[in-house]
């Protein structure tokens, strides 16, 4: 299986929109120039996460990221890809505040980073914000549901739609953000029921993380993927392999080649001086 991309036209914003109830949109997190390399030809969406606080940094949140981390990982992340449809996502504090806070971040966003699109949470309180975006240019992608960057409102990391009320604030949240403009929408941490009524019920392209496979496409973090973050595992995780295991185990070999002096052999030496 090849795992360099050859295509040189990216998938653009209006690609995905237009996979509305089509075959499912792959997306996964990238933080950086190699790992977007090597997923750059399987994914349809590269998502640059606040999730790199935790994964990347040893954070307990998403909330200490910055707009200057999000805007060096993002370039990085379009400079290792050629194909992916590049998101970045905006850091807590970096748009909530106007319209007009919003709208002098993300286009620094896209201007510095070359990304497609911006991805923010929040739901009807968000509406205004996304549509000034998206009237100025700047596509949108939403984040309802489970919304990290509100982890301290919420006192922790829950589900949301269980109950009547809960359903229907997500519904009613990825209902407005649609209706502003959002190409797409994140859906995290919700019961199956309701992410197919929004998926069916809106026009922007539903990403579920934990909201079943009633959605338009699925997202997780590449690190949970391939078992590189293991301080917590969500129940919606599934880990194709455990590339952490493989590191311990190549760095408990050098370290004993080193100490044996095993390491380095002839072949990785200049030789003697003649
Ligand atoms: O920060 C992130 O990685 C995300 C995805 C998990 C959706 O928001």
């Amino acid at each position: 299986m090849s795992t360099e991309t050859k295509e040189t036209k990216r998938i653009s914003v209006p690609e995905i929109a237009a996979r509305k109830g089509g075959e499912p949109v792959v997306c996964l997190t990238a933080y950086t120039a190699p790992m977007a390399k090597i997923l750059d030809h399987h994914v349809d969406m590269l998502l640059i996460g606040d999730s790199m606080g935790m994964v990347l940094y040893g954070m307990p949140s998403t909330l200490g990221v910055t707009l200057d981390m999000a805007i060096n990982h993002g370039a990085a992340v379009v400079r290792g890809s050629r194909r992916a449809c590049i998101v970045v996502d905006m850091p807590f504090a970096t748009y909530e505040e106007s319209p007009e806070q919003a709208y002098r971040n993300c286009a620094r966003v896209l201007a510095e980073t070359g990304c497609a699109a911006v991805k923010l949470e929040g739901g009807e309180e968000m509406a205004a914000t996304v549509r000034f975006l998206v009237e100025r240019g700047i596509p949108v992608q939403g984040h309802v549901g489970l919304m990290p960057q509100s982890v301290n409102a919420a006192g922790g990391f829950k589900v949301q739609g269980k109950t009547a009320a809960e359903a229907a604030k997500v519904k009613a949240d990825a209902r407005a953000i649609s209706d502003a403009g959002a190409f797409s929408i994140v859906i995290e941490g919700t019961v199956e029921d309701v992410a197919a009524e929004i998926t069916d019920d809106i026009s922007a392209v539903t990403i579920g993380i934990g909201a079943s496979p009633a959605c338009d496409g699925q997202v997780l973090v590449t690190e949970d993927v391939i078992g590189l973050f293991t301080e917590f595992t969500p129940k919606f995780v599934k880990k194709y392999a455990d590339v952490g295991a493989a590191i311990g185990r190549a760095a408990a070999e050098y370290s004993a080649e080193v100490k044996s002096r095993a390491f380095p052999g002839p072949e990785h030496c200049y030789g003697k001086k003649k």
